[in-house]
C-alpha cells in the first residue's frame, strides 16, 4: 500500500517561540485552512515549513516533537531562504507575476538561486521519507520546480502537483528570466490540477510555446511520459462550518463561550445596523483599497446608510517583510481614517477595521451574523472566504458580493458579481445587497449551498487522487 507524502511551503500550523517555549497555532490562507481537513483524516505526512527558526538542538528537537502530534515533518529555513526564496522568489516574483501585477515583479538572480536550492531541500527531505512507489503531493507556487527534481531522483513516485494561485496568460510568464525552468519543473509530475478551466489553459499554452511540446486535448506528451492535466475547483469542509454554525444559532447567548459572548455583545449594541463583511490576508491581489472606496461612494450616495450599516473589515498579517506588503498596510490604515474620520459620528463607526487573525469560532460567528459578504480581490486563484460564507449562512439570509477575479466566482453564479476596479459599480452592487428581498437571498445562497456541499474538500482531494492514480494504471499499461 502507497502512501501519501504531501508538500507545501506552509504547513498547516505554525510554530511560534514564546516566553514558555514554543507554542503551536494553526496557519492561515486557504491552502493550510482547506487541506488540513484531509491531511487530518488521511494516514498522510505532510512535510513543510513551520515558520519558526529553531536557535538550538533542544528547541529542533521540540519543534519535531510538537509536528509530530500533527503528522508533520518540517524543512527547516535559515534568515537567508526566508529573505531570499520565501519573501524573494515566492512573494516578490512569482505571486505577482501571476496575480497580474507584472510591475511588483521582481527579478534576481539571487532569489532565483534560493528558490532551487529550497526546492532541492524538499527534495531531500521527501526523498528521506518516501518508501517505493510512494506517492506524493506537491502544492502551490513556492516549490514549482520540486515535482522535476523528484522525478529525476526518484521514478518511481507518483507525483501529483496541485497550484493555489491562477495560472496567469503566457503573455506574462514570457517575462520571467526563468520562464522555461518553470514551466519544465512543472512537468516533472504526473497530474497537475488548477483551480480553473482557464488556468489550465493558460499552463498548456505556455508549455506550447516555451517548450514545444505535443498536447493532444488534457495531455502533454513528452519523449518517455505523458502528464495530465486537470481542473479540481477547491471546495472547503462544507460540514465543519454548517454544523458550527447551527450550534452558535441553536444555544442563547449566556450558555456562549466568552469568546463567543464578546462578538455578540458587540453584535448586539448595533441591533439595527446591517453588517458588511470582508475577510481576507492583507495582500494587494484582495482589492482591500478598491473596496473601501466603493465602501466611501455607496456612503456618499446612499446618505440614509449612513449609521444604518458598518464594514467590518478584517485583514489578516501577512508576508510583512515584504515592501509592498508594508505600502498597502499603510494606504489602508489611511483609507479606513479617512472614511472614519468623514462620515463617523459619535455612535458610528462605518467601518470596524482589524488587523490580526481570529480563532475559527469567531470566524464563523462574524460569517453567520453578516448580512453581506463583500469580496473584491482584482485577481484571487480561488477565495475560500467566499465558499465558507455562504456554508455559514444556515438561516439562509445574507448576499455575497464576489469578484468576477476570484476562481470561486464560476461556481458561485448567484452571487453578485462585480468589476472590483469599476468603482461605482461596486457601490451600487452594495446598495442592491442592502435591499435584496428575502425570498431572492434564500434562492441564491441554498442554490450554492447545493453546489459547495457537494463538491467539498473531501471530494475535491478525492477526485484529485482518483486521477492521480489513472495516471499510474496508464503507466503500467505503456510498460
Ligand atoms: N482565515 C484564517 N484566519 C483568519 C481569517 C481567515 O485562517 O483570521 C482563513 C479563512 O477561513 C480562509 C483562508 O484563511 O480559509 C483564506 O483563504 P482564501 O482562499 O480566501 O485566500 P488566501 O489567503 O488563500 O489567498
Ligand atoms: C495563499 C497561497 C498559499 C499560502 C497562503 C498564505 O493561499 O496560495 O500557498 O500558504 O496564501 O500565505 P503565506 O505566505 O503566509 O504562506
Amino acid at each position: 500500500m502507497s502512501r501519501l507524502i504531501i508538500a507545501s511551503n506552509r504547513l498547516p500550523v505554525m510554530i511560534n517561540r514564546s516566553a514558555d517555549g514554543m507554542t503551536i497555532t494553526p496557519s492561515a490562507g486557504g491552502l493550510a485552512t482547506g487541506l488540513k481537513s484531509y491531511h487530518k483524516d488521511s494516514n498522510s505526512v505532510w512535510i513543510g515549513w513551520p515558520g519558526v527558526m529553531p536557535e538550538t538542538k533542544k528547541e529542533e528537537k521540540e519543534v519535531i516533537g510538537l509536528l509530530e502530534t500533527e503528522q508533520c515533518l518540517p524543512v527547516f529555513l535559515n534568515e537567508e531562504l526566508i529573505t531570499n526564496y520565501y519573501d524573494g522568489f515566492s512573494n516578490a516574483t512569482l505571486w505577482p507575476l501571476f496575480h497580474y501585477f507584472a510591475e511588483f515583479t521582481e527579478f534576481n538572480e539571487s532569489y532565483w538561486e534560493s528558490y532551487s536550492k529550497v526546492n532541492e531541500m524538499f527534495a531531500d527531505a521527501i526523498i528521506e521519507n518516501a518508501e517505493e512507489g510512494d506517492v506524493v503531493w506537491v502544492h502551490d507556487y513556492q516549490l514549482l520546480l520540486l515535482p522535476n527534481i523528484l522525478r529525476e531522483r526518484r521514478p518511481d513516485l507518483t507525483i501529483g502537483f496541485f497550484l493555489h494561485i491562477p495560472f496567469p496568460s503566457y503573455e506574462l510568464i514570457r517575462i520571467l528570466p526563468w520562464r522555461e525552468q518553470i514551466v519544465n519543473g512543472l512537468l516533472g509530475a504526473d497530474l497537475i490540477g488548477f483551480h480553473t478551466y482557464d488556468y489550465a489553459r493558460h499552463f498548456i499554452s505556455s508549455v506550447k510555446r516555451l517548450l514545444g511540446h505535443d498536447v493532444d486535448f488534457n495531455q502533454i506528451k513528452l519523449e518517455n511520459r505523458q502528464v495530465m492535466i486537470d481542473v479540481f475547483p477547491m471546495g472547503i469542509d462544507y460540514e465543519k462550518f454548517e454544523s458550527h454554525a447551527l450550534e452558535i444559532q441553536s444555544k442563547p447567548i449566556q450558555d456562549r463561550s466568552k469568546e463567543h459572548q464578546d462578538i455578540d455583545r458587540f453584535l448586539l449594541s448595533m441591533p439595527n445596523r446591517k453588517l458588511i463583511l470582508s475577510i481576507d490576508r492583507l495582500d494587494y491581489t484582495k482589492g482591500i483599497p478598491q473596496r473601501l472606496n466603493a465602501f466611501r461612494e455607496f456612503l456618499m450616495k446612499h446618505p440614509d446608510y449612513r449609521e444604518r450599516v458598518s464594514l467590518i473589515m478584517l485583514t489578516v498579517p501577512s508576508r510583512t517583510d515584504v515592501e509592498q506588503y508594508q505600502n498597502l498596510k499603510n494606504e489602508i490604515d489611511v483609507l479606513v481614517g479617512n472614511i472614519n474620520g468623514e462620515f463617523g459620528t459619535l455612535n458610528w463607526n462605518p467601518v470596524i477595521y482589524f488587523y490580526r487573525s481570529v480563532p475559527f469560532n469567531n470566524l464563523i460567528e462574524l460569517y453567520s451574523s453578516a448580512d453581506v459578504a463583500l469580496l473584491t480581490p482584482l485577481r484571487d486563484g480561488m477565495n475560500l472566504v467566499a465558499k465558507e460564507y455562504i456554508a455559514s449562512k444556515v438561516n439562509k439570509k445574507g448576499v455575497l458580493i464576489l469578484s468576477e477575479m476570484a476562481g470561486a466566482s464560476k461556481e458561485l453564479g448567484e452571487a453578485i458579481s462585480v468589476n472590483p476596479n469599476n468603482i461605482p459599480d461596486t457601490a451600487d452592487a452594495i446598495y442592491r445587497a442592502l435591499t435584496k428581498p428575502d425570498k431572492e437571498m434564500e434562492k441564491a445562497i441554498t442554490a450554492m449551498q447545493q453546489r459547495i456541499k457537494r463538491y467539498d474538500i473531501h471530494k475535491w482531494a478525492s477526485e484529485f487522487m482518483k486521477a492521480l492514480n489513472k495516471t499510474i494504471e496508464k503507466r503500467s499499461e505503456h510498460h
